[in-house]
């Protein structure tokens, strides 16, 4: 029941400064995929042997023992974590908790939905709106007589009022607008480590005659904690381009770079029906869908 070992590194945050790199669909993936590994299969003799009967879950006639949790935090006040899963957020709000003016407890939502086919009975969301940009204004003016220290005093604040889920989940994934403002830094210092999502950019280089790393760089530059996984995004195989960055990428941070995740028009669909990648393609017939599955498993195992 406990094959693996599972993480060294418990909260993660999805981070890029730049827009549109594929930060929520891998902070959403990756959250459910965590979620999935967290679950296993009992046999119905086994079921009696487990001590602790909320971690059973019954799904038609199948039965799993859950091993932990996995909560999705979206730090974007675009809200699209709770849209791109299906769920409604109702009142949850990350701005109130962070304003004192909710507690974690009822913030934090499940992302379950057995009832419409979609188990994900460990898969939680602490979800966001347009209410977390003014909670950040009014954070930023409390911390505002810290003056040289107002990022601790921003991290302290994230700690207090988050730090119950650190204790209560397996894994955190936190998705982080495309910003590098003061709480945006405190976040990712709030993070054991990032998971960067780096998208080739043809625009960018095309007349500056800027090395393909630069690029890149310019994308990981400013994430001053230290980077679990840097996942090149919208991979195009046959694009020499793309093979070329993703060769550089490796040359250049070795080991940290995951595979490439294919362009994929399931990837960009799945939000749309409010599925993840692994419920749109259940049988695994996307390259797109293995390459998050390696993503979960390098995560899983460290
Ligand atoms: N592998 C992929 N193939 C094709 N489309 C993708 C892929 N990954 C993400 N997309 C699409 O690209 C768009 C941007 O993705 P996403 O919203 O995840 O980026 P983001 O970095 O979170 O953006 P933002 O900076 O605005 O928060 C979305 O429409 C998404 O569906
Ligand atoms: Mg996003």
């Amino acid at each position: 029941m406990t094959e693996g070992t599972p993480q060294r590194h418990k909260v993660l945050a999805v981070v890029n400064r730049k827009g549109g790199v594929a930060k929520t669909t891998t902070a959403i993936n990756l959250a459910h995929g965590l979620s999935r590994k967290l679950m296993r299969r009992l046999a119905p003799e086994d079921v009696e042997r487990v001590s602790d009967p909320s971690s059973i879950f019954h799904y038609h006639d199948r039965i799993y023992y859950l091993l932990g949790h996995v909560l999705l935090i979206d730090f974007d006040p675009q809200g699209h974590c709770a849209r791109g899963l299906g769920i409604d957020p109702g009142r949850a709000d990350i701005g109130e908790v962070l304003l004192e003016q909710q507690h974690l407890t009822e913030a934090v939502i499940s992302a379950d939905r057995s009832a419409d086919g979609y188990p994900r009975p460990n898969l939680w969301l602490l979800p966001s709106s347009d209410n977390l940009e003014s909670a950040k204004d009014i954070l930023r003016l409390q911390t505002m007589s810290l003056t040289t220290k107002r990022n601790y005093g921003l991290l302290r604040i994230l700690s207090d009022r988050l730090g119950l889920a650190i204790e209560r989940f397996t894994f955190i994934i936190m998705d982080c607008p495309p910003a590098l403002d003061a709480f945006t830094q405190a976040v990712y210092q709030f993070a054991d480590a990032a998971i960067v999502p780096v998208k080739p950019d043809y625009f960018s280089m095309a007349g500056t005659g800027q090395h393909i790393t630069n690029i890149f760089e310019a994308q990981v530059r400013g994430i001053d904690i230290n980077i679990h996984t840097i996942v090149p995004t919208f991979n195009v195989e046959r694009q020499v381009l793309d093979k070329q960055m993703v060769d550089e990428l490796r040359q250049k941070y070795g080991n940290i770079v995951s595979a490439p995740i294919p362009r994929s028009q399931q990837v960009a669909e799945a939000p749309s029906v409010q599925q993840t990648i692994f419920e749109f393609d259940p049988r695994y017939l996307n390259p797109a869908t293995v390459a998050y599955q390696e993503l979960v498993d390098r995560v899983y195992y460290g």
